[in-house]
């Protein structure tokens, strides 16, 4: 008996922060939005943790007990007196390390898969609460749809969309390490006030109506400025692609993904061509938005 789960990636289509905490972390408004690009986390019985990956950047992600989907097997075992021994196969279709959330997408979803496989039964809540203690974006992963996370992201809100937005994904040759950014937003913020963080009204009525146009208008990422920093080149991908007719562009979350918001399907796939035409990204993919968040299949 197995059980697979399939979980979304995301973007941030407003990532204010705010100035470094004492214990390190930023406080943020931080408006999640999960899109159609999924991967999939099966979880088997076993007689130890084990995980195997598959999928055209499976190099890359590491298959100890430091992956967060093994963490998250671990925390939900720990609580319930049980021994973590579960297969969990993830099958990768979010970039790694490029500012997606695909590993906290395999978090939430080998979270669930176990729940389900054990019989564990955890209440929402429970989930949530281990979500929390595995990193800031994995309440995300597990409700997906749109959301404002405050605190370090993971005090949810859940957020009314009007319709479908449709996005262009630019994945990058390498990836950035999500504490390098932020970092990389602290030396540049040296000696500046930096403002509370706050959701745009604006922004999140655009998300409310659906207007694809409005969205474009509001969108903002203050990590940007640290992502474009460590990584110049993505700069001629966010003009290619707003060249290639993008209503706006920007990094997605602490990058080096890059993300078109586009007028329609159609359009989506024109800009996924022209950006690939360019040369200024490995790959790059269409996705719609909102997506369901983690699922049992
Ligand atoms: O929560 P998570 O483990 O995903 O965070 C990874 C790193 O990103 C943290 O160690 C921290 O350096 C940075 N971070 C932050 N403020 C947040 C979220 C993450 O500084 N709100």
């Amino acid at each position: 008996m197995s059980v697979t789960v399939r979980v979304p990636a995301k973007v941030n289509v407003q990532l204010a922060v705010g100035g470094a905490r004492p214990d390190g972390f930023h406080d943020l408004a931080n408006v999640f939005l999960a899109v159609g690009l999924y991967d999939e986390v099966t979880a088997t019985p076993a007689d130890e943790l084990r995980i195997t990956c598959e999928g055209p950047d499976a190099g890359q992600v590491p298959l100890d007990r430091t992956n967060l989907a093994a963490r998250a097997a671990i925390a939900l075992a720990a609580r319930h007196g049980l021994a973590p021994d579960v297969h969990l196969h993830i099958a990768k279709d979010i970039p790694v390390a490029g500012g997606m959330a695909g590993g906290s997408a395999d978090a939430a979803g080998a979270l669930l898969a176990c729940d389900t496989l054990w019989g564990t039964n955890a209440a929402r809540d429970e989930l949530l609460d281990i979500c929390a203690e595995l990193g800031s974006d994995v309440p995300f992963s597990l409700v997906g749809g749109a959301a404002l996370g405050t605190g370090r992201g993971e005090r949810l809100r859940a957020l009314e969309v009007g319709g479908t937005f449709h996005w262009v994904f630019a994945v990058a040759d390498g990836g950035l390490s999500t504490p390098a950014v932020y970092g990389e937003f602290d030396r540049l913020s040296e000696g500046v006030r930096v403002p509370e963080p706050v959701a745009s009204q604006e922004l999140l009525d655009a998300l409310a109506k659906g207007d694809a146009a409005a969205l474009a208008a509001t969108v903002s990422n203050d990590l940007q400025p640290a992502a474009l920093s460590l990584f110049p080149s993505l700069t001629d991908t966010l003009d290619a692609g707003r060249a290639a007719g993008a209503l706006a562009a920007l990094v997605s979350g602490s990058g080096p993904t890059t993300a078109f918001l586009t007028r329609d399907a159609e359009a989506a796939g024109a800009v996924a061509q022209a950006l690939l035409a360019s040369g200024t990204c490995r790959t790059a993919r269409v996705a719609p938005s909102p997506a369901p968040g983690a699922t049992v299949l």
